[in-house]
């Protein structure tokens, strides 16, 4: 080809973006198994947080061992069979009504993991995965609990999309800690737990149901309330909830 025949300029540029191209492949695919690790990393972080067992320094997978990861079908509250788990044929899920998806999901899954924590072989917490929408995109975060099955031990908000200094103050570790201690459901098994506008009362029995607000970030805040209401009530983890409340009972 002549030196300075135009097909010879298109013959270069071409074979520059094949060759970038498949370098940009080659590295994205060599370092997917990098990007799941740390993401596993990160969330193991964000369990241990939730659960107030994080102490930073320390080995995540050394401090994340005594956590049980188990399985369970969401509509039952029941754990999985280890026939299930094995299975395939993973569900799909299933389409939610517009009236039941007050936390804007759109698709709920059959099955979630939930994380026991054991003290002395009884169970201590469990740490819960919950999503919804905030104003600009889906909010997750784990919420631990109590045995008691309705004190919430901690919260940690690990992805989301919401304007940082506004609604992205879900993650600030200040707002995290105020969860600590307040209730999902009252006595009569009402899930009343609010991110409400302001700062909670002081003192009285409606403070424990009761979260500071984010001052200008009403609707995030509003986002996170609806999770909480989708998530602890009866299409997320109340059957399951009710499930180890009534295997307590049965167990004396
Ligand atoms: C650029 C921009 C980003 C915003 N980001 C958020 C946000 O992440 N979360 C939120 O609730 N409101 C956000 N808002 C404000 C909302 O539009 C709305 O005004 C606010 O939620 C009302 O909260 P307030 O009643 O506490 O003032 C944003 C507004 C602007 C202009």
């Amino acid at each position: 080809m002549a030196k300075d025949s135009i097909f010879r300029s298109y013959y270069t540029v071409l074979l520059l973006a094949l060759v970038c191209s498949a370098l940009i492949a080659v590295t994205a695919v060599g370092l997917r198994p990098q990007q799941e690790s740390n993401r596993l990393q990160d969330r193991r972080k964000n369990i241990l947080y939730a659960a107030g067992l994080y102490e930073k320094g320390k080995n995540i997978d050394e401090l994340f061992a005594p956590i049980e990861t188990r399985y369970i079908e969401l509509a039952t509250g029941l754990y999985l069979s280890a026939e299930q788990l094995d299975s395939k044929s993973k569900p799909k899920g299933r389409v939610l009504e517009s009236e039941e998806d007050i936390a804007g999901l759109h698709l709920l899954e059959q099955y979630s993991p939930v994380y026991l924590v054991k003290q002395n072989g009884k169970l201590s917490q469990i740490i819960l995965p919950v999503r919804g929408k905030g104003l600009w995109s889906t909010m997750y975060a784990y919420v631990a609990i109590d045995s008691d099955l309705t004190t919430i031990r901690g919260i940690s908000f690990y992805e989301h999309g919401e304007t940082p200094g506004l609604g992205g103050e879900i993650e600030n570790r200040k707002w995290q800690e105020g969860w600590q201690g307040k209730k999902l459901y009252t006595p009569d098994g009402g899930m009343e737990l609010r991110v409400i506008k302001g700062t909670a009362e002081a003192t009285g029995d409606k403070r424990l149901y009761q979260i500071d607000g984010l001052s200008g970030a009403t609707l995030t805040a509003k986002g996170v309330s609806k999770l909480m209401e989708f998530w602890f009530g009866e299409h997320g983890f109340k059957p399951y909830l009710l499930q180890l409340k009534n295997r307590d009972k049965s167990n004396g």
